[in-house]
């Protein structure tokens, strides 16, 4: 037995696996390494669906000179707001409210609820911003009942790229939302007939496709076919010895190894462009010594570009290649994604790949390497943005190709890969795999595939890894399905499945997920009264696909308890009986005996189940703190280490303990001590920072400054700056940092009370729930938030609380912090 196969046996013990997920897992284990599966993205002729289709509302984000609206069509302009007049609609079709106006104005006008919203683009908008209406009209679709459909339509200069953009989105706005029917249609010169008529026709094919084309050649959908490995003679021919790289965002979590493949195996300098000032690039690419030059720079602004390229050229000589590394991810629901976020997204894609482009064409460039992402196809809920950035900067990259740009122009768009800092959490990666086949790409791997895809003949591949045979079933299912998958009402030969077994495997789901005994989970408790956060419902969205096949993303926040679920499931989903599923879809499959032999420790111990095991293992990667005497934690360990005694006499700034102390036995309004623990400074505070104002500031409890203070000592310790820590806990999934805080006895309201007698009316402001609260807005955390007075035991408890909630997996980064 392999180290590999025990370790999964052992998962599926403890509960941490279904024995399905198990299997699958040891199916893989036991067929050998994870295969390469290459697709390049393509157009497939599909004449439009016969029979007519309803007539759409019109809505401009730009100008309407373009295309005339149907006569008889509700039409709508933008404008600062909304607005009904006489002519039709205005509105700021940058914003929600204004769209879900206009959803209730078209509802209250009777426009039936099947005729399509087409809302045609601003031709000449900026890049990063083409995506600014579409999530408007999303988010205002996505909050209601009974949604419309809506294609987003693109059409004049730019418009090949704006609608890949769009594709990526509707896209993935489908895996997210399963209701929300959304196509993007490009329409290009030479297309015939009615535009209107393509973009009501684009939503009502079956399929579900979610990218249509017009030109003049016809209509066609957007697929991805799978392509051989292209026969390369390793090293390949992608990268003269002594050439010089220009890359871009080579500085994070791909571009160090990378770069040491580069300049080991094909002897080429690199100039790497990032955003990071020069000492904080780390050490791997510092080791390459001299062969690697960084500048720091923006990639989408044209004058960092150009200094980059100045400076390969004094230090190296021509740039011969460019390799655009340099992408954000921010993922999230599209119903909370704002604007500015989806702009970073397409920007730092799309502008930086142009201004790399602008900024090297007098260089004699041998290649110009896009890197994307599988996710502008294969991408998770929640990567809608992204998704349509990888898509849109193909597409760009293909004009590159054909108007005949230097260098060979590609985009490669891998799947997750190992050692990435655009990376997912494990639970998370298994959720992935078992859903999808993708398994992380070894990094080894990841230069291979790029000097292939460079020798080979297409401009655009999408290159997965994992398990060859449901990556492909996963790619097809993706391309041409939006809401073919998911039908309104099953149509079951058989008749309705019994929803008690679907209540019954659905139990036993949630209890393994949530870390429960099977008997604390109710059939009409909230999913989120047992535990289940929006992570945890993610794993169950993900395990029961496993067994009951696609499901919406949203399925168990519409459908909150599981008799509720249990309901949705019977009733509306053509179930496969565990016998048509076949074992690896049965709970009960044949896993080998000793996997399942045992009641799993779930069902021995409600305690351990609900701990989630106990043997994971948690580390404190940062500490800070202050304390009577010492201003941190290496004044307070010397002090200890020499017994130094920190108690002292009540220091002046603080009160007259004349006043007040009297020795010997105690008497009314007087005291008998004139000693204490106390911290200096704690009338000092340096508000910007934190993003507080000094006058707030002056009023805020010092307990919380000092709170603030130290949160971000520790934080440093641990070598995380505030974006660093953020991007990092986006990839986690929902910014997953808790935030737990122990405290107890504060007196600073008294004070202010005191304050108002003495005539100064000022609010002295301390509240035990915001020493928590501050610190998650500081961090933009969005993990558990609390703080814990238990008195004595409060930084115990929260440590302990902390801990729990790793293990459950409700925070990927909690930063307990003890305060007392
Ligand atoms: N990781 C994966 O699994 C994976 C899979 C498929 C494709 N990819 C693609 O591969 C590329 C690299 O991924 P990664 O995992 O290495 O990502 P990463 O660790 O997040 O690194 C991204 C880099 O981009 C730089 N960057 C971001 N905005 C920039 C800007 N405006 N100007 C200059 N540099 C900027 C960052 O620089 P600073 O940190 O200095 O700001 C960082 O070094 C990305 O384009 C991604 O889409 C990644």
């Amino acid at each position: 037995m392999t180290d590999q196969t025990r370790h999964i046996l052992d998962e599926v013990r403890r509960g941490a696996l279904s024995p399905a997920e198990g299997l699958r897992l040891l199916r893989d284990a036991g067929h050998g390494a994870p295969a390469l599966v290459r697709f390049a993205p393509d157009w497939q002729v599909r004449p439009a669906p016969a029979g007519a289709a309803p007539a759409p509302v019109v809505v401009f984000a730009g100008s309407v000179a373009e295309h005339a609206p149907p006569a008889e069509a509700p039409v709508a302009t933008h404008a600062d707001r909304f607005a009904a007049t006489r002519w039709g609609y205005r509105l700021d079709t940058k914003d929600r409210d204004s769209w879900a106006t206009l959803l209730d104005a078209l509802d209250a006008g009777g426009v039936p609820k099947d005729h399509p919203i087409v809302l045609v683009g601003a031709p000449g908008e900026a890049a990063d911003r083409w995506l600014d209406a579409p999530l408007a009209l999303t988010r205002a679709l996505g909050a209601r009942r009974g949604h419309r459909p809506a294609t987003l339509l693109a059409t004049g200069g730019g418009g090949a790229e704006r609608a890949a953009a769009y594709g990526g989105f509707a896209q993935l706005v489908a895996a997210e939302h399963a209701e929300l029917r959304l196509a993007a249609l490009h329409w290009a010169s030479g297309a015939t007939g009615s535009v209107w008529d393509a973009a009501s026709a684009a939503l009502a094919d079956d399929a579900g496709f979610a990218e249509v084309r017009h030109d003049s050649a016809g209509r066609a959908v957007r697929i991805l076919h799978e392509v051989a490995a292209p026969v390369v003679a390793l090293p390949g021919p992608a990268f003269a010895p002594g050439g010089v790289l220009l890359i871009s965002g080579g500085a994070g979590g791909i571009g160090p190894f990378l770069a040491r493949g580069l300049v080991r195996e094909y002897g080429v300098r690199l100039v790497v462009l990032g955003r990071r000032p020069a000492d904080q690039v780390g050490e791997r690419l510092a080791a390459l010594g001299d062969a690697v030059e960084y500048v720091a720079g923006d990639v989408t602004e044209q004058g960092d570009v150009a200094r980059a390229v100045v400076r390969a050229n004094a230090r190296f000589g021509p740039v011969t290649g460019v390799l655009h590394l340099a992408g954000v991810n921010e993922d999230g629901p599209v119903a909370e994604k704002r604007a500015e976020s989806a702009r970073r997204v397409l920007g730092v894609k799309l502008l930086g790949a142009r201004a790399l482009d602008a900024a090297t064409r007098d260089q004699p460039l041998d290649a110009f390497v896009v890197f994307s992402s599988a996710a502008a196809y294969l991408g998770r809920a929640g990567q809608a943005d992204y998704a349509a950035a990888n898509r849109a900067v193909a597409e760009w990259a293909r004009e590159r190709a054909s108007a005949g740009a230097p260098g060979r122009t590609r985009t490669l768009g891998w799947s997750l890969v190992d050692g990435g800092g655009m990376t997912v959490a494990e639970a998370d990666r298994r959720a992935l795999f078992a859903r999808t086949g993708l398994a992380p790409l070894p990094g080894s791997a990841l230069l291979r595939t790029l000097v292939e895809g460079i020798a080979g003949d297409h401009v655009d591949l999408v290159v997965g890894h994992g398990d060859p045979g449901r990556i492909r079933h996963f790619a097809a299912e993706r391309t041409a399905r939006t809401a073919g998958a998911y039908p309104a009402s099953a149509p079951t030969s058989s008749g309705p499945p019994d929803s008690s077994a679907v209540h019954a495997e659905l139990t036993a789901m949630v209890a393994r997920i949530g870390g429960l005994a099977p008997s604390r989970v109710g059939p009409d408790l909230d999913f989120a009264a047992i535990g289940l956060d929006s992570i945890l419902l993610r794993r169950l969205t993900a395990a029961a696909e496993e067994r009951f096949g696609p499901l919406p993303a949203t399925v168990f926040f519409d459908h909150p308890t599981i008799g509720a679920a249990a309901r949705f499931l019977a009733a509306r989903l053509p179930l496969p009986s565990a016998d048509d599923a076949g074992p690896e879809h049965s709970p009960a499959a044949a896993v080998p005996a000793s996997a399942v032999d045992r009641p799993s420790a779930a069902a021995q111990s409600p305690g351990m189940a609900e701990n989630g095991g106990g043997d994971t293992a948690i580390a404190v990667i940062g500490m800070a703190g202050r304390y009577p005497g010492a201003a941190d934690l290496a004044e307070f360990w010397t002090g200890l280490l020499n017994g130094r005694d920190s108690v002292t006499e009540i220091p002046a700034d603080r009160w007259r303990h004349e006043d007040y102390y009297t020795a010997g036995d105690p008497r009314p309004g007087r005291t008998y001590a004139r000693w204490g623990g106390f911290l200096t400074d704690v009338d000092r505070f340096d508000p910007l920072p934190f993003h507080i104002a000094p006058r707030d500031a002056e009023t805020m409890d010092p307990q919380e400054r000092i709170l603030l203070e130290v949160t971000w000592h520790a934080l440093e310790d641990a070598g995380y700056s505030r974006a660093e820590l953020r991007r990092r806990s986006a990839a986690d999934g929902e910014n997953a940092i808790g935030v737990f805080i122990g405290a107890s006895t504060g007196d600073y309201r008294t004070r202010g009370a005191q304050e108002w007698t003495r005539g100064n009316r000022v609010i002295a402001d301390s509240s035990l729930w915001s020493l928590a609260n501050r610190i998650s807005f500081l961090l933009d955390a969005h993990g558990p938030s609390l703080t814990i007075d238990t008195a004595c035991s409060a930084s115990l408890t929260a440590l302990h609380l902390a801990c729990e909630s790793l293990r459950r997996g409700n925070a990927a980064r909690p930063s307990p912090v003890a305060s007392t």
